[in-house]
């Protein structure tokens, strides 16, 4: 989109040439475009049981190991659980993580051998208790959601304690980053104590499937990846100017003429799919549906919906953003988010509002007219507001919240209280942030974290390094901010780069808004990030390398 084209695109650009060349001229040699990390760094030897992302809040290891025997070893529900056997969500988790811990290991049929020279004390089982009365099995995970657990693992069996079951997936991630495998093909796992729950309640991810479409697999794969990560929210920028692949139930030739083609689409039953494997990993699903402007592909199947631009006196032949002054807009958009906000059960619809082109409104008399019957005399930003009023309106009417792009607030539309502002413009965010919390609404930061950016390097270290909280305000402002989101744009994006491209690098901003502000050493995190890619790769993730190394499970004719 152009949000990767505009002017700072360009400058980046610019620098960026002569640094490649640089780079790629000495491309045996350490980088030259940053400094080289420490040689401690990447030579420090790492054992994989150092591998825990993002790191807890409360951590107290022992010296002490116990051993798991794949085949005796199991999770199970706890006495005194308000979850049992008939909780999907759980039972679904307990098979998915043992795979993790022992699926891809040669060994795991043989559980009920003796353990060879090892004389560790045997870890039998882990217990999960959800201590809360309902424990949300059945139900979407949201905004409020209790994430936090408590993992204790001492012979001979491990308790991880959960409000919800959404901190109990949580718990299990981080129970499984607990367990290694030794060089003789021994489970093992260090007695521990963990006390953990996250810094911010929203850790987004934004995945752009307009301009690429991604098949439903890559998007399946990345949730897998995020709960990796402990990420909880898809924000899902589904359509744009490029393409529309949603498929409408009450609109089937929004998709029909304006997806890519009829097989570039998301059925009624993908999204479903989309949304229900987001469930079972406690990962909320926000679709975007961003008006008035970045619409060319709504324009190609719902006719008189986009403004037509003129050039002079006579129509161009080319479209602009939604037109604002027609009712039959409106009516539109009423049935088209009635629909959304049944399809997608997230308490949040985002409603997008950014970079919207003011030229053909201002070419077109009608509009020209409209403005002045309504004393908006010249200025478009009144009319953006005007139009995104009426659709704030008409998504509150369905009992939904919504999340926008920070524009809408800088235009000073008039917003619902909990309405959540996405700030993504990279200059001066901070000062932005203060606005947004300091007129009272809820933020989230994307500005440091649009992936879609690259550079020679380790760029990780760029997105560990922001502090969100570090803008001027009161206490009760930075309440206000509930977290961010990393952005990978799709301009340069499809199905065959998206892992590689986000994880790790994404990983860098998961750990931010997860761990506490203290977690902070570049080198401690350098350690535990590159033991951490090796076992994205062990569970099928194809996140690309931090630097020079090597994956211990790696083997010739893999
Ligand atoms: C786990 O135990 C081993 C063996 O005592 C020890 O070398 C290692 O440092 C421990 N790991 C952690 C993270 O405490
Ligand atoms: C559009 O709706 C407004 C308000 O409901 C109404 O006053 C106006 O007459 C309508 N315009 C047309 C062209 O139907
Ligand atoms: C931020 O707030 C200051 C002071 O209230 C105001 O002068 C400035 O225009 C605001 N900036 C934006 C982008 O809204
Ligand atoms: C916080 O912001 C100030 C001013 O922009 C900057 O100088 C400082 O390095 C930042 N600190 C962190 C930890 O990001
Ligand atoms: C961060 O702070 C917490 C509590 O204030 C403390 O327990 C922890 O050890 C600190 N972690 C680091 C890495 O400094």
């Amino acid at each position: 989109m152009s949000r990767a084209m505009g002017l700072a695109g360009l400058l980046v650009g610019l620098f960026l040439v002569p640094a490649v060349l640089v780079s790629t001229s000495f491309r045996h040699d350490a980088p030259r475009t940053e400094p080289a990390p420490e040689p401690a760094e990447w030579e420090s030897p790492s054992g994989p049981e150092d591998s825990l992302w993002p790191l807890p809040q409360g951590l107290r290891t022992s010296g002490r190991q116990l051993q798991l025997a794949p085949g005796r070893f199991q999770l199970v529900h706890g006495a005194g659980s308000s979850a049992g056997p008939r909780c999907g969500l759980l039972q679904d988790a307990f098979r998915r993580y043992y795979e993790y811990m022992f699926g891809q290991s040669r060994r795991r049929n043989w559980g009920y051998r003796p353990f060879g020279p090892r004389a560790e004390p045997e870890l039998s089982y882990l217990q999960v208790v959800i201590e809360s009365r309902d424990p949300g099995c059945d139900s979407h995970p949201h905004l409020g959601s209790s994430e936090a657990y408590q993992l204790t693992v001492i012979a001979p069996v491990a308790t991880l304690k959960a409000d919800e079951v959404w901190g109990a997936l949580r718990g299990l991630e981080t129970f499984s980053q607990l367990v290694h495998e030794d060089d003789y093909g021994s489970f093992l796992v260090n007695e521990s104590e963990i006390y953990d729950f996250p810094r911010f309640a929203h850790r987004g991810i934004l995945l752009d499937t307009s301009r690429h479409y991604l098949p439903l697999k890559s998007i399946l794969t990345n949730l897998d990846a995020m709960a990796f990560n402990k990420f909880n929210v898809l924000h899902w920028h589904i359509v744009d100017d490029q393409s529309f692949p949603y498929q409408s139930i009450c609109f089937p030739e929004l998709s029909g003429k304006g997806a890519y083609s009829y097989n570039h689409i998301y059925t009624p039953a993908d999204v479903r799919l989309v949304i229900e494997y987001a469930r079972l990993r406690g990962i909320r699903v926000i679709p975007e549906f961003d008006t008035p402007g970045h619409t060319q592909s709504w324009g190609k199947g719902q006719k008189d919906l986009l403004t037509p631009c003129y050039n002079g006196e006579k129509p161009s032949g080319s479209f602009g953003p939604v037109n604002p002054i027609l009712n039959t807009t409106y009516d539109f958009m009423t049935k088209f988010f009635k629909e959304i906000s049944d399809v997608f059960p997230d308490a949040y619809i985002h409603l997008g509002g950014d970079e919207v082109d003011f030229n053909c409104w201002k070419s077109n008399p009608e509009v020209q007219e409209f403005m002045k019957k309504q004393g908006l005399g010249s200025d478009y930003a009144k009319l953006e507001s005007y139009y995104i009023q009426k659709i704030l309106d008409i998504v509150s009417s369905y009992n939904k919240g919504y999340m926008v792009w920070q524009e809408v607030f800088d235009n000073k539309a008039k917003l619902k209280p909990d309405t959540v502002v996405e700030v993504w413009m990279e200059r001066n965010y901070a000062y932005e942030l203060s606005n947004v919390t300091g007129a009272g609404f809820t933020a989230i930061l994307a500005a440091p974290w649009y992936l879609d950016y690259i550079s020679y390097g380790q760029d990780w270290r760029k997105y560990y390094s922001v502090e969100p909280l570090n803008f001027s305000g009161s206490e009760k402002q930075k309440k206000l901010l509930i977290g961010g989101e990393a952005c990978l744009w799709g301009e340069f994006v499809d199905a065959t780069n998206l892992t590689p491209r986000l994880w790790p690098r994404a990983s860098a901003v998961g750990e931010r808004l997860w761990s506490s502000r203290n977690v902070t050493n570049l080198q401690d995190a350098y350690r535990r990030l590159t033991n951490h890619r090796c076992r994205m790769l062990r569970r099928g993730i194809a996140a690309e390398p931090v630097f020079v190394g090597y994956c211990a499970h790696e083997a010739r004719g893999q």
